[in-house]
């Protein structure tokens, strides 16, 4: 698998408070199946001023050795910086990008549209946080947007995930994992394993794959 939502890097955001610690959540992801990761710390210079560029790839290169760890960041759309190419996933036209809890999700189609008109792909991250109602997470889609679950919430989702995956609303599950939070990968991949093996080498490798590699989410070049 590939996670594309990780907060794995130490001294940064709300992540692992010494490379000790780090090491061993890059451990625990690689023990449940993850080849490559994205590590994104919350761009959110208010709260976590630390976050800068050059903070973070000093941190991967010395977090590096388990698995390859790529550059990524999580935005918030409150605090969406000039310069968004500098914050995209993996190089990427795909950003990563989280609502205040206080946005309401009506309000979501058009923060997402004007990312996309600066011509960048929007991931919601842990988009079950913002709304579970169908007809709510099809405007996201309309919008441009693609969606990414929480591993811990595909797990202890019940029969609604089964709506979700026949509709075709999920692009994409990682761990958002945090110091103390379970990854929840392998219940999760086993989960959407047993509906289909198809479908979840989409969920949990080809399309984050198709991130890492700048690639349009069906294969297509960008
Ligand atoms: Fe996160």
């Amino acid at each position: 698998m590939i996670d594309i939502h990780a907060h794995i890097l130490n001294n940064l955001d709300d992540g692992p408070e010494n490379l000790k610690e780090a090491r061993r959540l890059v451990s625990l992801l690689h023990s449940e199946g993850v080849e490559m990761v994205i590590a994104t710390p919350h761009l959110i210079p208010e709260r976590y001023p630390e976050v800068t560029k050059s903070t973070v790839r000093r941190r991967i290169r010395e977090l590096e050795g388990i698995i390859p760890i790529y550059e990524g960041y999580e935005l918030h759309a409150n605090y969406l910086p000039e310069d968004l190419d500098e914050y995209t996933l993996a190089g990427s036209n795909y950003i990563l990008i989280e609502f205040s809890p206080f946005t309401p999700s009506s309000s979501i189609p058009l923060i997402l549209r004007s990312i996309k008109n600066r011509g960048f792909i929007p991931i919601i991250a842990h988009t079950e946080r913002y709304s579970l109602e169908i007809g709510t997470l099809k405007r996201f889609k309309k919008s441009g947007a693609l969606l990414q679950f929480n591993a811990e919430s595909i797990i202890n989702m019940g029969t609604i995930l089964y709506k979700l995956i026949k509709l075709e609303i999920i692009d994409f599950i990682a761990s958002d994992i945090h110091p103390g939070r379970k990854a929840g990968l392998r219940d999760a991949y086993t989960i959407v394993k047993d509906y289909s093996e198809e479908l979840a080498n989409r969920l949990f490798y080809l399309n984050p794959y198709s991130v890492i590699k700048n690639q349009k989410i069906d294969g297509g070049i960008l």
